[in-house]
């Protein structure tokens, strides 16, 4: 399985701050935003990773990250022109993938919980696709999932007005060798894009998409707009002086996996 972290996107709900900077290197407390869902994929065991950016931005992820070996890593790039949607980035990544399995993470996702690096490589031989489930108060921000009593999946909406379930679907994927196929066959939203969902509901629509309930000891943000910027920031900075443990710190992964 490969890596790819998504971290596109013009960041309008944190103008001004992004139109000079990309939303993904502002800071969370005392790192840069893009180091939490490296961490993940990392932890995750994934080494070989692929960094989408805006074309303006790819310097910048260049200067921060290089090639990623000093971090016993694999980082190659590539530029998504204009932000049509997350399943773009299944497209732009073919030639990456090469027909590999793949984890999606979107770099303004931060995950941390005890266990969740070891639970999520247990996932990494998925076929089909595997996606998560988080109960939120509001979730009509999100992807939201419906279930069954059983837990079957009944539906997969893209931001819908009315959510029927408080379950909002995380910004991590992984996905079997025909994503980027299936990505191809999607047709752009009724805003434009190539939705993460509409990629989704076709694994569903194919019998092959699973759902899994993230713990709620996991904790799950994101990061795009000022209020939820601010609020990661002080969950961060908590834990880390409460414990002494640093959360989303890429040098200490690497080491304490043996990779540098
Ligand atoms: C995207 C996806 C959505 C998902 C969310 C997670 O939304 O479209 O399905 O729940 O990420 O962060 P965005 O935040 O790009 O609007």
């Amino acid at each position: 399985m490969k890596g790819i972290i998504l971290a596109g996107g013009s960041g309008t709900r944190l103008h001004p701050i992004t139109r000079a900077v990309s939303k993904q290197l502002l800071p969370i407390y005392d790192k840069p935003m893009i180091y939490y869902p490296l961490s993940t994929l990392m932890l995750t065991g994934l080494r070989e990773i692929l960094l989408i950016t805006t074309p303006h931005d790819q310097d910048a992820f260049r200067r921060l990250l290089g090639d990623g070996s000093q971090l016993g890593l694999q980082i190659s790039y590539v530029v998504q022109e204009e932000p049509n949607g997350l399943a773009q980035a299944l497209i732009l990544g073919e030639e990456f993938l090469a027909g590999d399995r793949c984890a999606l993470i979107l770099g303004d996702n931060l995950f941390h919980g005890p266990g969740l690096g070891t639970y999520l490589r247990r996932n990494t031989e998925v076929k089909g696709a595997l996606i998560f489930a988080y109960q939120v108060s509001d979730p009509s921000a999100y992807g939201v999932v419906e279930f069954d009593g059983q837990g079957k999946v009944l539906s997969i909406e893209e931001k819908p007005i009315t959510p029927r379930s408080n379950y909002a679907i995380p910004g991590i994927y992984f996905y079997d060798e025909r994503a980027s196929r299936m990505a191809h066959e999607l047709t752009p939203s009724g805003r434009g894009e190539l939705e993460i969902s509409a990629l989704n509901n076709a694994y569903l629509r194919a019998g092959e998409l699973n759902v899994e309930v993230l713990s709620r000891a996991t904790t799950w943000l994101d990061t795009g707009t000022h209020e939820s910027l601010y609020e990661a920031g002080g969950l961060i900075r908590t834990l880390q002086h409460r414990s002494g443990l640093r959360i989303g710190d890429v040098e200490q992964i690497a080491r304490d996996q043996g990779w540098v």
